[in-house]
């Protein structure tokens, strides 16, 4: 049997846990597995573009445990009332390929974002800082808030949205979790000052949401919305001022803001610098940019959380998903029997 953590049971688990203290341990499972990151197997994510958005397969598997995430992009689908990303995901046994964990993924990758980002942000960020601006304030956006908190402890929170009801409604989700939030009337009043600015929006464009004149020095950047070939949030200026970390370098010079630079533009490999094989922020001035694009070992691991989390309580179900016949060379067997003559 297989078990499956749908809808009903992700949502209460996640309100039952508290999403900030999920994405706490997830942020420790990250750390796990980003120093192991060259036992996993690695490729770019298989991607299907078409006019209306990506739908990808995200496969990666460390030789015990195989994964994939479903997901799709479509930054068009809210105002025909569809979401921007949904996701479900698998893990499988290494051994006998067999599928042991069914779970919805659109929650929880909106966790595992939150927790990547914090975890990045933890070792490239100022230790003292205080104030987190975002600039989309969609899907995404509160879970990238209590990533920050969890990370940093940061509770200020300046907000920036072309869309106003979006903004109110960011405010309406997080003043009850105790977050001072400020609402922006520009991407430069919301960012001004900040000590950390996560770009997530949405728009099928080589957009700048983020100027060159608003990145002040010791800032530190989270931008996970430009995530897809001809999808950008930066002004490419940016980029020759920042450090810039990356997930894995094959799919981010296809998806990330970095698609804006040569082929051969430096980028370091956040795993590195967990392993403290290269050092991180190197002085308070530093400009550091994370160009996150989510990578396959980020849902690796928080399949991984889940499925340990839920060990032992209600929150999944066993489901059938593989035929299995009791003499495994007797498939026909299962359906034979039942089958019409003729
Ligand atoms: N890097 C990752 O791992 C990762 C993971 C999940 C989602 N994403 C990406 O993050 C982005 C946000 O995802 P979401 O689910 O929150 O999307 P969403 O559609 O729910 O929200 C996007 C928001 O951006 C706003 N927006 C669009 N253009 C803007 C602009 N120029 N200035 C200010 N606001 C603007 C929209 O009004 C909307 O409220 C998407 O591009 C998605 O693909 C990345």
């Amino acid at each position: 049997m297989t078990r499956f953590v749908d809808v009903r049971n992700m949502i209460r688990w996640t309100a039952d846990r508290g999403p900030e203290r999920i994405i706490a341990g997830m942020i420790d499972y990250l750390e796990a597995d980003f120093r192991r990151w060259p036992s996993f197997d690695k490729s770019p994510r298989v991607a299907s573009h078409t006019p209306f958005g990506v739908i990808e397969l995200m496969p990666t598997s460390d030789h015990e445990t195989y994964a994939f995430k479903y997901v799709n992009g479509h930054p068009s689908n809210p105002a025909r009332g569809y979401q921007t990303v949904t996701a479900f995901g698998v893990l499988a046994d290494v051994h006998n390929g067999y599928p042991t964990f069914l779970a919805e993924m659109t929650l929880l990758t909106a966790l595992r974002t939150a927790a990547t980002s914090g975890m990045v942000a933890k070792h490239l960020a100022r230790p003292d800082s205080s104030v987190h601006a975002l600039i989309g304030a969609g899907s995404q956006a509160e879970f990238q808030a209590l990533g920050m908190r969890a990370a940093l402890g940061i509770n200020t929170v300046r907000i920036w949205d072309v869309d106003p009801l979006a903004m109110d409604k960011f405010a309406r989700n997080l003043e009850p979790l105790g977050f001072e939030v400020v609402i922006g009337t520009s991407a430069a009043d919301a960012v001004a000052g900040a000590d950390v600015v996560t770009t997530c929006t949405a728009d099928k464009a080589l957009a700048t949401v983020l100027t060159d004149d608003l990145v002040e020095p010791g800032m530190h950047l989270n931008a996970i919305g430009g995530d897809c070939p001809g999808k950008t949030e930066l002004e490419a200026s940016i980029l020759d001022r920042a450090e810039v970390f990356v997930e894995f370098p094959p799919q981010t010079r296809i998806e990330g803001e970095i698609q804006q630079m040569a082929p051969d533009f430096p980028v370091i490999e956040f795993w590195q610098v967990l392993t403290g094989a290269v050092p991180g922020r190197s002085s308070r001035e530093q400009i550091t940019l994370f160009d996150s694009v989510g990578f396959a070992i980020e849902d690796f691991t928080a399949l991984r959380f889940l499925r340990d989390s839920v060990d032992g309580s209600e929150y999944f179900e066993e489901i059938d998903l593989v035929a299995a016949p009791d003499d495994p060379k007797d498939l026909f067997g299962l359906v034979g029997a039942l089958s019409p003559v003729g």
